[in-house]
């Protein structure tokens, strides 16, 4: 199917994100979040970046206009109804998911394509929650998903071959690296990277070292683009200790487990970046 409108459900972090990089590549994009404010300050975020490709010479003024023109921000899911491919970046809960798939499947258009960007759920489980599993897939983004060039592109139990080559297309227009994979526990790259960051956090108390020196390890000695201390601050200490937990929970591997130190981190509300504070502290906004 061609694509030409995407709906994005969640602006956070990963959704503005696939936003924008959507609108930079010609689509049309319909972003939904609960509350007008959060959708303006999404729209605001989107906005910012671009202006900085503009600052730096990456892209015309126009071009910024062009796509900033080209996002619109919703709080009404049926505003979805004339999307091709819907994109979910919502909370990494199995039942809200399952819940809005669910009303998805009846807004939007029988041969649209419904993708989750889960990171660590089963795209088979969240499929299951509608009576046409056919249609959905997932379409993994990286954080931050205007910079990082990968997206899994997971095929489902029963998704269908049409489903696949449409978000094939899509991420190919995106101008992103494809890697299409079955859905197993975490696909390919969380699978490997959530027990390699669970080792380093659990390294920071055996060896005794600070996050500092962790991270100046890693870079420096096995050529890592940002420290894993950094690394889970901007994921998220509450995303990736509750990957950790769903990978855990299908796997049984004790490195899949989440370190009692990020579940503490977790629970005191030190979820990195986006909180101010995680193993280091950011300025807010
Ligand atoms: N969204 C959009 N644009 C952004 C952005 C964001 N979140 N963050 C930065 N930018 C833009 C900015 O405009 C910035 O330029 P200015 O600072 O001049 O405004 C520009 O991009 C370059 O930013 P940086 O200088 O920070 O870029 P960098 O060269 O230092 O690279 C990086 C940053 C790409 C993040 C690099 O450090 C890197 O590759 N880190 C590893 C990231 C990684 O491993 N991600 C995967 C996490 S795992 C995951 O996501 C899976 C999951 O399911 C949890």
């Amino acid at each position: 199917m061609d694509v030409a409108r995407i709906g994005v459900v969640g602006l956070g972090a990963m959704g503005s994100g696939i936003a924008q990089v959507a609108i930079e590549a010609g689509f049309d994009v319909v972003g939904r979040e609960v509350t007008a404010q959060l959708g303006d300050a999404a729209a605001g975020r989107v906005a910012h970046f671009l202006t900085r490709k503009v600052e730096k010479g990456q892209r015309t003024q126009d071009e910024r206009d062009g796509a900033v023109a080209r996002l619109r921000t919703t709080t009404d899911l049926d505003d979805l109804a004339d999307c091709d491919l819907v994109i979910e970046a919502i909370v990494e809960e199995l039942g809200a998911k399952r819940e809005l798939f669910g009303r998805l499947e009846e807004i939007c258009r029988p041969d649209a394509v419904l993708a989750t960007n889960t990171s660590a759920l089963s795209v088979t489980e969240i499929a299951a929650a509608t009576s046409s599993p056919e249609r959905i897939v997932g379409l993994h983004f990286f954080n931050p998903a205007p910079l990082m060039p990968l997206v899994e592109v997971v095929r489902a139990e029963l998704s269908s071959d049409e489903a696949v080559a449409t978000a094939l297309a899509v991420v190919e227009r995106l101008g992103k690296v494809a890697v299409p994979c079955h859905d197993t526990p975490g696909f390919v790259v969380n699978r490997i990277l959530i027990p390699l960051l669970n080792d380093c956090v659990r390294v920071l108390d055996e060896a005794r070292v600070t996050p500092e020196a962790l991270d100046a390890a890693m870079t420096n000695g096995a050529g890592w683009p940002m420290g894993p201390c950094r690394l889970v601050d901007l994921v998220g200490v509450d995303v990736h200790v509750h990957a950790s937990e769903a990978l855990y929970e299908k796997l049984r591997e004790p490195r899949m487990a989440p370190p009692p130190r990020l579940v503490a981190m977790r629970n005191a509300g030190l979820h990195g970046r986006k909180s101010g504070r995680g193993f280091y502290t950011y300025e807010r906004g």
